[in-house]
């Protein structure tokens, strides 16, 4: 961390915003300086570019660490998305431009995206969906992803979507945490190629999801009805989409929702083995996501906006569903790999729908750099003004490769920090605004306040520390979905006797024009291309195989992935250990969670270096993996125990 931060110190590249983007930009200085003179106020206004059924009473109630905002509103998410827009002037524009990675393509217009929604709910709730009922999605990325959640939105029903790289295992811990009552998936989905059964996961992850009633299947294969290669459909259960789409009617009045009704959960990784289900809420979230879409986006109404994301994740429910559509923007998707068919993939699909904004991941954007600037440059991205980064720290190298071979020199960027509990964006440039450093978040938005903090709560004004979020905003976490104690205990106990600061689990450095340069999690969280994965769940993963007694498992550097995962592992019987061993655990866990929680290097090892308490010193299992001199060993039970350790781990026999 020091190494880094010492780097990062010395970055003196500035970027201010050009004269002719400032002057028509969306946000000026006079946005900072409305929310500093009157926070609430500030989000009320944006509160009110909403459509509202009635209006809300209060703005803010704030019982420490408890938030609720706009209470007394009621409003409906999908009507904010859609209906609002199919009335108007927008109801023949293009809401969604999607293109299937073997070249399907479709155009949605806002009046058709309303129209689907509206006999997606219908459907819905012909299969018995009530209001405040969970439904999962398990979907690639295709427009009937963006339609099962606004769909649900519609009738009030809670989605909770599963990315469609987990496991069945993980598929089923998350229905079965919120009791959720119908799956929508897909026979398959297609990526790099390959094809994904995610109708054969779901079947495998149901075999344990007593609450499921019904299960929709939507035909991603052509002519796949029936077959039974990817969807076996079981009588009662299973239905097709497409069956039920024809006899929905396409009408369908939305439930009048209360600002603080649940939108969705949505899991992620923690310190524990068992991923927290975040909850969002309807006023709030949309509030906090349609705002900064429009601030930090600049969105125009001529633009093209490209989210990357998966809408697995919460980058994906932010910024390519609710967030644009809310704003009545025109939204690329794409459902594939970027080196499919070619490793141009995404600078074609740029030019040909004429994309101007791309918000991206720092490990995609490492991966086209090594590539090779061949591939941008075949094509013409002259139409793109804006770029976006998200997910992990962005290195300053990969952020002048952005600038130069994606920007053309000419775009603004602005590296977004945010999470999965913050529901929107809270640290980053506005562009038109903020000068930039390539590498630096820059500052809180406005309406936000974010500071850096020692353990003791004291203020750190330059230098590095623990980020805090010190003032409650509209988009974040209500609670973990069951666990509220959780909530308390991992967001809002970092510092004893203030239940009003957020923890983030994230460290900083503030430099002295009191820029944020994030640094990365503190916590056993690890983020491996952009994915939280929690290092227990790893750990749990691999003490399920019947070979393993122990094992302990930490993030190191990788090249493009920004983390990989190490595992150190004790087995029960030692002389079983071979490399078809290594291999073997790695699937197992790949087969457990999911294939982005497979570990790239597995040691054997007798032993663990343990404190004289028993507790696995992960700190010197981090040093091994990384290569680094290791760091105080006197604490140690047995102190011979790393040093053989890591001379194992340098020759990689294990
Ligand atoms: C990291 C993704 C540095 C951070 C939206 C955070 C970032 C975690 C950035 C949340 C960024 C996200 N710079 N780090 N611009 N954006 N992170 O919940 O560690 O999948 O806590 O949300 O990603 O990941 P999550």
């Amino acid at each position: 961390m020091t190494e880094q931060l010492d780097t990062l110190l010395n970055e003196a590249r500035r970027f201010p915003p050009s004269p002719e983007f400032a002057a028509r930009a969306q946000a000026t200085a006079a946005t900072y300086a409305e929310a500093r003179a009157d926070r609430l106020r500030f989000w009320a206004d944006r509160a009110a570019e909403l459509e509202w059924s009635t209006p809300w009473h209060t703005v803010l109630e704030w019982d420490p660490p408890h938030a609720k905002w706009f209470t007394g509103g009621t409003l409906n998410a999908s009507v904010n998305c859609l209906d609002r827009h199919a009335r108007g002037a927008k109801r023949n524009q293009a809401a969604l431009l999607w293109e299937g990675e073997p070249g399907d393509r479709r155009v949605i217009t806002y009046w058709e995206l309303f129209r689907e929604v509206g006999r997606a709910a219908n459907a819905l709730r012909a299969l018995g969906v009530q209001r405040g009922d969970r439904v999962a999605i398990y979907l690639p990325m295709i427009p009937e992803a963006a339609i099962a959640m606004l769909a649900c939105a519609r009738i009030g029903a809670i989605h909770s979507v599963v990315f469609g790289g987990f496991s069945p295992e993980s598929l089923s811990d998350r229905i079965n945490d919120s009791k959720v009552k119908v799956l929508i998936t897909a026979d398959a989905g297609y990526r790099r190629g390959q094809v994904i059964p995610l109708k054969r996961n779901s079947d495998k992850a149901l075999e344990t999801t007593p609450s499921i009633e019904h299960v929709v299947v939507v035909q991603r294969r052509p002519g796949s009805s029936g077959d039974e290669a990817f969807a076996e459909m079981r009588e009662g259960r299973d239905h097709w989409w497409h069956r039920l789409m024809q006899d929905a009617p396409l009408s369908c009045e939305p439930e009048t929702m209360d600002a603080e009704d649940v939108l969705f959960i949505l899991y992620t990784s923690g310190t524990t083995g068992k991923p927290k289900g975040i909850v969002h809420t309807t006023g709030g979230y949309l509030t906090g996501v349609a705002a900064t879409t429009r601030m930090v986006f600049d969105l125009k109404d001529e633009d093209v906006f490209w989210c990357t994301a998966d809408i697995g994740w919460v980058t994906g429910h932010s910024y390519l569903v609710y967030g644009p559509l809310a704003n009545g923007a025109t939204c690329m998707m794409y459902e594939g790999a970027p080196d499919w068919p070619e490793k141009d993939r995404f600078w074609d699909i740029c030019e040909r729908h004429g994309v101007t904004i791309l918000y991206t991941a720092p490990t995609a954007i490492r991966a086209f750099m090594k590539w090779g600037d061949e591939y941008p440059a075949k094509h013409d991205l002259s139409r793109l003004r804006l770029l976006g980064s998200v997910g992990e720290p962005i290195n300053p190298e990969a952020w002048m490769w952005y600038r130069e071979h994606i920007g053309g020199n000419r775009c603004p960027i602005v590296d977004t920090w945010w999470q999965t509990e913050t529901g929107a964006i809270v640290i980053s440039p506005l562009p038109g605004i903020t000068s930039t450093k390539p590498g630096s978040a820059t500052k809180a938005l406005p309406g936000h306040s974010a500071d850096l903090l020692d353990s003791l709560g004291k203020r750190i004004d330059v230098g590095g520390g623990l980020l805090a979020l010190t003032k409650p905003f509209p988009s974040m976490l209500r609670t973990i979905w069951g666990d509220d104690a959780r909530y308390v205990e991992t967001y809002f106990s970092k510092w004893p006797g203030r239940p009003d600061l957020y923890f983030p689990g994230d460290g900083a450095k503030r430099d002295s024009d009191g820029y944020f340069w994030i640094l990365g999690r503190v916590d056993d969280v690890l983020n491996v291309a952009g994915h939280r994965i929690g290092t227990m769940e790893v750990e749990s993963a691999l003490v399920e195989h019947p070979a393993v007694a122990e094992a302990a498992v930490v993030g190191k550097s990788h090249e493009l992935k920004g983390q990989a995962i190490a595992a150190f592992v004790t087995l029960r019987d030692k002389s079983k250990q071979s490399p078809a061993l290594r291999d073997e655990l790695k699937e197992f866990v790949a087969k457990k969670i999911g294939a982005l929680a497979r570990p790239d290097d597995i040691l054997f090892s007798a032993d663990l270096p343990k404190t004289r308490s028993g507790k696995i010193m992960r700190r010197l299992l981090r040093d091994i993996a990384e290569g680094r001199a290791l760091g105080d060993v006197t604490t140690l039970a047995d102190p011979n125990v790393v040093a053989s350790l890591r001379d194992q781990y340098e020759d990689k026999e294990g």
